[in-house]
């Protein structure tokens, strides 16, 4: 990936383009199954601009509650954007919404209201949902999404940061995975393993719109095909392995109960661990990463991600360290 980088053909891509960035660009929107491709410098600016690019100041969008977009992100597509969220609960699954939960919101708006009612123009998905645990929406379940949206006038964008494991899990393609959506997002740094980098997806006349966003936020990159080198790698060596992620996250999940702590079964590449009684998820994070294992605390759980650079030698000694890091805080917790 490093030499790739320093072997790429670059131009000025806030001028007259980028060679490889184009190129980067023509793919994934291809492999999503959409007309054009915007390269980003982040998940967050893909879908901070998905956002203003399909709703107006005051308009609203729905999203899952907790999705990236509603709380990961500083609010941004509220005091940037402009939009206000309402969020969806997790019906189906963790992270998932029901097409009943769209239909119930667009019932409510379907009545004539006055002209200061507040009017919904887009729908956020997350495939997967990051922090609802690394689930996916069934295909089927996200085409009646995408119909009851679409029937009332929404757009719909689609936060696939992890849409590559989101289609590995279904045995489907990531355009399949994606669905008729209005905008996709997808992130090269993700499970790809790439240094930097996201693909905001959508028609040529979206990216049109969607690039002088870009630029008004600082995003308007210059040789940029540097970047783009790191992720075209990704996407030719990292993205036919990805399903290996979700085989190593469920061997780590089922190690991580025989250690006595409550694991759901990962979906996909992410791993909720529930802490014990005797420690908050905040401790068991802290004990795990000065074991020597990356993890954070994330709402009640300590999540931990299966990625490029976990390979079945470095899982079986992350693992060790786990263990080791648990037996110590169970140690000092029971003194
Ligand atoms: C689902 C999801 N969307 C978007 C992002 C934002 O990506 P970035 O960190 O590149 O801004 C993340 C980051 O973890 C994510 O998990």
């Amino acid at each position: 990936m490093r030499q790739a980088m320093a072997e790429a053909r670059v131009g000025d891509d806030v001028i007259d383009r980028d060679p490889t960035v184009a190129e980067l660009e023509a793919r994934t929107a291809e492999l999503v199954g959409q007309q054009a491709g915007l390269f980003m410098p982040s998940g967050s600016m893909s879908n901070l601009v998905a956002v203003m690019t399909q709703t107006g100041r005051g308009e609203r969008f729905l999203a899952p509650r907790h999705a990236h977009v509603l709380s990961h992100e500083l609010g941004t597509s509220a005091w940037i954007g402009g939009a206000i969220a309402l969020e969806l609960p997790w019906t189906r699954a963790p992270g998932v919404p029901s097409a009943d939960d769209l239909a119930a919101v667009a019932a409510e708006e379907s009545r004539p209201g006055a002209y200061y009612d507040l009017a919904t123009r887009l729908v956020c998905l997350e495939n997967t949902h990051n922090h609802g645990g690394g689930h996916y929406i069934p295909r089927s379940e996200a085409q009646d999404l995408y119909d009851v949206a679409h029937q009332a006038g929404w757009a719909v964008h689609l936060d696939g940061a992890r849409l590559w494991h989101a289609a590995a899990a279904q045995s489907i393609s990531p355009a399949e995975a994606a669905g008729p959506a209005d905008s996709v997002s997808v992130c090269f740094s993700k499970g790809l393993g790439a240094p930097v980098g996201s693909m905001l997806c959508a028609s040529r006349e979206l990216i049109d719109r969607a690039r002088r966003w870009r630029k008004a936020l600082g995003g308007g990159l210059r040789q940029s095909g540097v970047l783009a080198a790191a992720a075209l790698v990704a996407l030719d060596q990292e993205l036919p392995r990805i399903d290996q992620d979700r085989r190593r996250a469920q061997i780590l999940a089922a190690a991580l109960r025989r250690l006595g702590l409550e694991v759901a079964e990962p979906p996909t590449n992410i791993v909720l661990v529930a802490p014990d009684r005797l420690s908050t998820a905040g401790e068991l994070a802290l004990a795990w990463q000065e074991a020597g294992v990356g993890c954070m605390a994330m709402g009640p759980y300590v999540r931990l991600v299966t990625h490029r650079d976990i390979d079945d030698q470095i899982l079986a000694r992350g693992i060790e360290l786990l263990t080791e890091g648990a037996a110590r805080l169970r140690a000092r917790r029971a003194d």
